[in-house]
């Protein structure tokens, strides 16, 4: 057990499987004590049974981060246990559908949880960093945020929209000693992606997108929230952290082209 986080009171958002869990983990391997909320049950209690096991300090709480209400509530009940230090913004979900045929309750679904529940929590944390004048922030974005992919648009629109909102949390809450900023995964392997794609799906994204040939896996992306949580970012704020195996550097070259070059 490591001690970088040793005394932080560390809240992740969607904890309770996938990147969000594997955030935890490696939080709570630092000595932090962890605040997930999730609003699936059984994950949510899997998840506090697999790092308690682990002898992660843990408290869950069952939250539907776009109801404002309930966030209100999970955040009053987070700072009870302990002020929280570290916001991990992590909760979000994923639907394929054509722009063209987007009904207007999957659009607003989209919307309401990865932008307005990101929203909701921040503010809501924020308001007690705010009281401490300390804190930091890390909101989930993606590579989406960035470039659009086809299929996503609700999705593409909210990704962007936190990269904004983190932005304008950098420059609004800086002189509160509050820290923020957005991590952009690109494709990653986690239940979310493979509950949309088939293996033949990812091979050939791989294969066509990715200039460092895999996909990325959960164990890519915790490093990057643990130095944004950490001191060593001290003077890092408002800024977005790319992490997708080289998809946005730039067209990959066929095999064709690579054999040419070498
Ligand atoms: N998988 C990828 O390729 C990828 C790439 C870039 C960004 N991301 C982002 O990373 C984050 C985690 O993605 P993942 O792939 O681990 O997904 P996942 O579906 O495996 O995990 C998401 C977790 O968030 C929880 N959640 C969803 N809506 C919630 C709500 N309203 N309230 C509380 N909890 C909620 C889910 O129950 C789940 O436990 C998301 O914001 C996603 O957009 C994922």
């Amino acid at each position: 057990m490591g001690e970088r986080f040793r005394d932080k009171h560390v809240l992740v958002t969607g904890g309770g499987r996938g990147l969000g869990l594997e955030i935890s983990k490696q939080f709570g391997l630092e000595g932090a004590t962890l605040m997930i909320l999730d609003y699936v049950e059984d994950s949510l209690r899997d998840a506090e049974e697999q790092l308690k096991h682990s002898g992660i300090k843990v408290n869950v709480d069952l939250t539907d981060v776009s109801k404002r209400d309930e966030v209100e509530r999970a955040v009053g009940a987070a700072e009870q246990i302990a002020p929280v230090d570290v916001l991990i913004n992590n909760a979000g979900i994923a639907h394929e559908t054509p722009f063209l045929k987007i009904e207007e309750a999957e659009w607003r679904r989209v919307i309401d949880i990865n932008l307005t529940g990101m929203f909701f929590v921040a503010q809501a944390v924020c308001r007690h960093m705010a009281r401490r004048k300390r804190g930091v922030v890390a909101n989930m974005s993606s590579k989406n945020g960035l470039d659009a992919e086809f299929g996503y648009a609700h999705y593409n629109a909210s990704k962007a929209g936190i990269i904004l909102l983190t932005k304008t949390m950098a420059v609004e809450l800086a002189h509160l000693n509050i820290r923020a900023n957005a991590v952009c995964p690109g494709y990653l392997v986690t239940p979310m992606s493979m509950e949309i794609d088939s293996p033949e799906f990812v091979h050939s994204f791989v294969d066509r997108y990715i200039p460092m040939n895999r996909p990325g896996t959960v164990q890519d992306i915790p490093p990057i929230f643990l130095f944004l949580a950490s001191d060593e970012s001290a003077f890092i704020t408002g800024q977005v952290f790319i992490a997708d195996g080289g998809q946005l550097a730039g067209q990959k070259p066929s095999t064709q082209l690579l054999g040419k070059s070498l």
